[in-house]
């Protein structure tokens, strides 16, 4: 494999067809480090309609220019996989408003930041169905996103529709992923038996369950308690729904996934307790995955004190940012690790007046904060810059371990002959300063306001075209694809599989009257 040699190690090019003759969209990369989750090298990428074509050296005999021909100098460089944002919500209906950062400016901030694929989330109400949410975003995302996307899809009440709904969207709508709300009491969350069944049916199609992971009963009587107190302001919002609240509820899906043997995917790992969990879960074996969120890496739940009450309110999201200060720290560990595995923004924003909805009751209050821009900067920062990881890890939390987790991989992911051109030329080197007054997001606020970040992405390249160059776009709504993803996605379940086989022969060894219980994996 020749993008898995050693650093600096002069390799002959790779490619996967002779070039045509004819002038194509052809785009070289030109003396950057390529930088894969395994592997750093120098080496050029030859780029061919929107897919990589040759990684190495000389990758162009020596006097071939092609017509259309287009360099890019990537010498000091990094040259990495564009990111995948796992976790977005873009122009969610949500909590009487709706998120202003839509999928055009949303997904155009997203390359700006060097990330080229979101997924983003359909929330169907209860009652209401699920395909019919699936179209419904599609209808909203295809016409307007910028870069790539795909769609997890929230299973918010049960029944035997909803259950054929899970499969056809499986086999037919290109969904492999379905997060259950275990709080937002009666308007999302769903009850333990019902995660039971959700998690059953997600294994038996072959999907990763996801969870947002709160105690959404302790959440209600939280806040009742807090209003009685006469705390109204964003403050209530922590203090109301304490580590203990996310962490409990962590460990109850890891032991409903435990039971099912399903994988679990827990999104918006918020604090150092529900991290511990999913860290534990790891170490006992178990296929969970924990996703941290740019909010919970760079910044902390101090905001919600501030006495500037916007300020306090633009910091409000569930789980809530932490006021423990080591926080961020403690979860970049454990996301250097491989305790914690992919990182996401949960970017879902609102504007001040939105806010200010909560303003005489934090309940009020939407919840969401930025971060689909700044992501990779702020984990290039707190996790590369820090010496807490290293460059092939950022591109695995950033990029490759969502691609594997979602089955998207080798096609996003990865910069290797095939793959989509989605790629990023980083400068390690260079700092950029956070600002709401700079973003590209369509947000008034930014929760990392005038943090310095050192890593920039210089240029942003979606499926061979160059978007976003030293601060220009050049890219139209529309022009990002939905990404289909297949069940089955070898990375979750080649284990769940053979967990499966093992647990099965044991019973006939144990009770061997059992001979004819059915190994589901057998016809599979
Ligand atoms: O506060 C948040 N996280 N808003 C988005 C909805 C969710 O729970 O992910
Ligand atoms: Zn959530
Ligand atoms: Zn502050
Ligand atoms: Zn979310």
């Amino acid at each position: 494999n020749l993008d898995a040699g050693p650093r600096g190690c002069p390799q002959s090019p790779r490619r996967s067809a002779p070039l045509a003759m004819a002038a194509r969209s052809l785009l070289l990369i030109r003396g950057g480090c390529v930088v894969n989750d395994d592997s750093s090298q120098e080496a050029d990428v030859l780029v061919e309609d929107g897919v990589v074509q040759a990684v190495g050296r000389h990758v162009l005999p020596p006097g071939d220019a092609p017509a259309g021909l287009r360099v890019l100098d990537a010498a000091g460089k990094l040259v990495l996989p564009g990111g995948i944002d796992t976790h977005t919500h873009m122009q969610f209906p949500f909590m009487g408003s709706r998120s202003v950062d839509d999928f055009h400016l949303g997904t155009k901030a997203a390359l700006a930041g060097g990330t080229t694929m979101i997924m983003d989330f359909a929330i169907p109400h209860k009652g209401h169905s699920l395909i019919e949410a699936f179209d419904t975003w599609r209808s909203w995302a295809d016409p307007q996103v910028c870069c790539d996307y795909s769609l997890h899809v929230a299973v918010t009440w049960w029944s035997d529709q909803v259950k054929e709904e899970m499969k056809i969207l499986t086999q037919d709508k290109g969904v492999n992923s379905f997060k259950m709300f275990m709080a937002y009491k009666d308007v999302y969350m769903v009850r333990d038996v019902e995660l039971y069944e959700a998690f059953s049916r997600c294994k038996e199609i072959g999907a990763i369950a996801q969870v947002h992971a709160e105690n959404g009963d302790l959440v209600a009587e939280g806040a009742k308690k807090m209003l009685a107190l006469g705390i109204t302001g964003p403050e209530g919002h922590e203090l109301s729904r304490p580590e203990a609240v996310e962490a409990e509820a962590t460990l109850r899906a890891v032991t409903i996934a435990s039971a099912v043997n399903c994988p679990l995917y827990v999104v918006h790992v918020m604090s150092k307790s529900a991290a511990k969990v999913v860290a534990d879960a790891r170490r006992d074996g178990k296929v969970v995955y924990g996703e941290p969120i740019a909010a919970g890496l760079g910044t902390d739940g101090t905001h919600h004190w501030d006495r500037e009450w916007l300020h306090a309110a633009h910091h409000v999201m569930g789980p809530p940012l932490r006021p423990d200060p080591s926080t961020p720290d403690f979860l970049m560990n454990l996301l250097a690790n491989d305790d914690l595995t992919t990182t996401g923004s949960d970017n879902c924003t609102f504007n001040s007046c939105q806010k200010a909805l909560g303003k005489d009751d934090f309940t009020k209050i939407p919840n969401g904060v930025n971060g689909v821009e700044d992501r990779m900067s702020i984990i290039w920062e707190k996790g590369v810059h820090s010496g807490k990881m290293d460059e092939n890890r950022f591109v695995a939390v950033t990029s490759t371990n969502a691609a594997k987790i979602f089955n998207l991989y080798p096609r996003k992911g990865r910069i290797a002959v095939g793959s989509d051109a989605d790629i990023v030329i980083w400068d390690p080197k260079a700092t950029r300063t956070i600002s709401a007054k700079t973003h590209h997001q369509a947000v008034n606020f930014n929760i990392f306001e005038g943090m310095v970040c050192h890593g920039v992405p210089v240029v942003t390249i979606s499926r061979g075209k160059v978007v976003y160059e030293a601060g220009v776009f050049s890219v139209s709504a529309g022009d990002g694809k939905f990404i289909p993803r297949k069940p089955f996605a070898e990375y979750i379940y080649k284990r769940i599989k053979q967990q499966d086989q093992v647990k099965s022969e044991k019973r006939m060894l144990l009770f061997p009257s059992q001979l004819n219980a059915v190994n589901p994996w057998r016809s599979k």
